[in-house]
């Protein structure tokens, strides 16, 4: 027997392991990119179908995840490899860990890029550079940031660095001061904008479009995007959550934190979606305007706040520090594993990884200026390459092999133990959420999908 105890460090009590969990799942997947695919997907239809995912599919598979690694005790990778050997499984499961870290490595690198916008947004808003501006001048300031690949790379190394900085040093202690403060003021300013929305006279048209049921706007691809960014917002699917869950104590009960942790990460992205749209309507902006949305819309309304240049500033300082805890997350299953196999320090781990990282970022930089014409798959630039396989296609694959693995693989004894569960009517919620609800949820979307359509 393992002890039970993770060598890379635990969380002292249970809310640490919320704040962090909810550190990974709150990031630019609430802030920046619900909003926009809500936009770019007609809103209501596929604001209803993303709740849907991640109550039918994100709480089972985020649950599975958490069990997994306070199983194991160890990086994904390993954790699986142990859990597959004491079942007597195929040792092809660990494959899940393979592509989670392969999937993390994918996203950190354009998601880093994102966030380095938002690094540059701080200083812009709080230098009084969107004071009183209209929709038009805050849509160019966007463009031309776009058209500088200097510029962006600029801050993507800086966000990069400050990511990796953090992750050498261990994300046990490296996180839990930061998160328990700027989450909640995150909160607040969200809330402020959300007011600044609801005054402009935004409100009614931004609800009605995210919440009225226009059917029509229910697209093939639509469903996937719900389904893809259920997961993306979760963390869950790649192995983050299961990482995390390694550091997890025993006497943490998993259904009650991760369903907090899932309702966290939901609201947040309700207030920033209802805060960003009102704007949105208030000034005649387009809600289907793409990767860009809320760098418009956000300098837009505090150029017209009083004191709007420092609020600003405080904004988009909290959003890169949502950012930083996500990315964080999103390197943990790799370091964790290299760790492990080769008795490397996690310094040296992280910055070789970091290095690798920030390479792959600069095809992100250039999809926005000099490689804007340069297509992967269909239409779609790296960036938009990277970000479509990952969200649609590797984390719902994951999560489904991880709902399928914990559903199927795992004896039924380590589950009840893991999630505290005697009663055999409680047990049967799980078995069916995990052998039945969430695999065949996953399933249905991606047969809906491929289906030849007219
Ligand atoms: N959930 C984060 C966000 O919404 C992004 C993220 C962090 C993530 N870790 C992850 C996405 C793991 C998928 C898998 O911004």
């Amino acid at each position: 027997m393992t002890p039970d105890e993770s060598t890379h460090g635990m969380w002292s009590n249970r809310w640490l392991f919320v704040l962090a969990a909810a550190g990974s799942a709150v990031g630019l997947g609430n802030i920046w990119k619900f909003p926009y695919i809500a936009g770019e997907n007609g809103g209501g239809v596929f604001v209803v179908a993303y709740l849907f995912c991640v109550a039918l599919v994100g709480i089972p598979v985020m649950v599975a995840e958490v069990l997994i690694g306070r199983q194991g005790r160890q990086s994904p990778i390993n954790s699986m490899r142990l859990l597959v050997q004491r079942s007597e499984g195929s040792q092809a499961w660990t494959l899940i860990g393979w592509a989670g870290v392969v999937a993390g490595f994918l996203i950190l690198s354009f998601y880093s890029v994102i966030a380095g916008w938002g690094l540059y947004y701080i200083g812009e808003l709080a230098s009084g550079g969107f004071v009183g501006v209209d929709g038009n001048t805050a849509t160019q300031a966007l463009a031309e940031l776009h058209s500088n690949p200097i510029l962006m790379s600029v801050f993507h190394t800086v966000f990069m660095g400050i990511t990796i900085f953090i992750v050498a040093r261990g994300v046990v202690s490296g996180l839990e001061r930061a998160i328990r403060w700027l989450m909640p003021l995150l909160f607040v300013l969200l809330i402020v904008l959300l007011g600044y929305g609801i005054a402009s006279g935004g409100f009614a048209e931004g609800f009605d479009f995210m919440f009225a049921l226009r059917w029509d706007a229910l697209s093939f691809d639509g469903l996937l995007v719900a389904l893809g960014h259920a997961a993306f917002t979760l963390s869950i699917g790649m192995g983050a959550i299961m990482a995390y869950g390694a550091y997890v104590p025993r006497s943490v009960s998993i259904t009650r934190t991760v369903i907090t942790i899932a309702m966290l990460d939901t609201v947040v992205a309700l207030i920033a979606g209802l805060a960003i749209f009102s704007i949105v309507f208030a000034n005649g902006l387009e809600p289907g305007s793409g990767p860009g949305l809320m760098f418009v819309t956000v300098p837009r309304a505090f150029g017209q706040m009083s004191l709007g240049a420092l609020f600003g500033g405080i904004f988009f300082i909290l959003v890169s520090f949502a950012a930083i805890t996500s990315a964080i997350s999103l390197t943990e299953p790799a370091i964790a594993f290299l760790v492990e196999e080769y008795n490397a320090s996690r310094s040296r781990v992280a910055v070789s990884l970091g290095v690798a990282c920030w390479l792959l970022g600069l095809a992100s930089v250039f999809s926005f200026n000099v490689w804007s014409d340069v297509y992967v798959v269909g239409e779609k630039t790296v960036f938009d390459s990277i970000d479509y396989l990952t969200a649609n296609i590797m984390l719902p694959l994951g999560a489904f092999f991880i709902a399928l693995f914990a559903g199927y693989v795992l004896p039924r004894g380590t589950v009840m133990s893991q999630l505290g569960i005697t009663s055999e009517s409680a047990m049967a919620i799980w078995t069916v959420g995990l052998k039945v609800i969430a695999p065949l949820g996953v399933l249905a979307v991606f047969l809906y999908t491929i289906w030849p359509s007219g």
